[in-house]
């Protein structure tokens, strides 16, 4: 496995491998991450893996700084995976100087996550092309748990003309059901024993819904309910159609409901599908 740090290495050895699949990540690697290098790896003769925890998508007031920086594990995990090249630039690599061309990801970045963390999007998609045109791969894997970040993605990759293959993968849960996330990390014992509880309310709702129930924000009130009840505090719970995250119409079929909520000082996010 070779660990990369500037962009002028990276080419250099990507040249000799042309035939390659990106997983972009933060680092502080966990079983998702390393679930979408597992998709990654019989799509292409190389594997590539990028950790940069990247300023321009956390606002002023969020978790960059305390942001887990765990290098030296993520390596020994990518290593076991059979990752084939780690490229993890610093700061200056990426952003030799100001960004003022940026991706603005339209109406999408205005809308649940994006309204709550203006700018996030935009950084997200920025970071990403970037990216893109480092690595130059043929296909790349994002996970449905950062289900609004896989649709601006998506909508990029089209929209943009890029000769990229976007693929989306599951979301990787511990067994009692919660999303793994690296800010999970950031959770005290007792709010990690409370946190499941966001994705049975999701899964109630989706088999609510699944069941016939069309009242959706009726179902989106009782779970923000029972979420505050057990002191949450909810940023949004949203039944939308998996499509453009818009509400759904009469004849959508494919719906998910997605949910931001903080416990204590951590915000969790998660989502379910569901297919009528
Ligand atoms: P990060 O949070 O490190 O996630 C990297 C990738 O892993 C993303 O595609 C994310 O959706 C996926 N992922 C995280 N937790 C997952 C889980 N429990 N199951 C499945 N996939 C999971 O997302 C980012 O980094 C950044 O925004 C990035 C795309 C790298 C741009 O900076």
């Amino acid at each position: 496995m070779d660990i990369i740090h500037s962009v002028a290495a990276l080419r250099e050895r990507l040249q000799r491998e042309p035939n390659n699949v990106f997983v972009p990540t933060m680092g502080n690697l966990h079983r998702g991450h390393i679930e979408l290098i597992n998709i990654a790896k019989p799509r292409a003769a190389c594997t590539v893996v990028s950790i940069f925890v990247n300023r321009l998508q956390f606002g002023p007031k969020e978790d960059f700084d305390r942001y887990p920086r765990t290098f030296e594990a993520d390596c020994a995990k990518l290593r076991d995976a059979g990752v084939d090249v780690v490229f993890a630039p610093d700061e200056r690599e990426i952003y030799p100087e100001p960004q003022t061309f940026v991706v603005e990801p339209s109406d999408l970045q205005h809308v649940l996550d994006g309204a709550v963390r203006p700018g996030h999007f935009r950084g997200v998609a920025t970071v990403v092309l970037k990216l893109f045109n480092m690595v130059s791969p043929h296909s790349a894997i994002f996970g449905k748990k950062d289900y609004q970040q896989c649709l601006v993605l998506t909508n990029m990759a089209r929209q943009l003309s890029l000769p990229i293959e976007i693929i989306l993968a599951e979301t990787v849960r511990a067994t009692d059901g919660l999303a793994l996330s690296s800010r999970n990390a950031y959770l005290a014992v007792d709010e990690r024993k409370e946190a499941p509880r966001l994705y049975q309310l999701l899964s109630k709702a989706r088999d609510a819904i699944a069941a016939g129930s069309r009242g959706y924000q009726a179902i989106e009130l009782d779970v923000m309910a029972e979420l505050a009840h057990h002191g949450w505090k909810p940023d949004h719970i949203a039944v939308r159609r998996q499509s453009d995250l818009k509400e759904p119409q009469g004849g959508d079929d494919k719906l998910v409901v997605l949910a931001a909520a903080r416990l204590g000082k951590t915000r969790l996010i998660d989502n379910v599908e569901v297919t009528l």
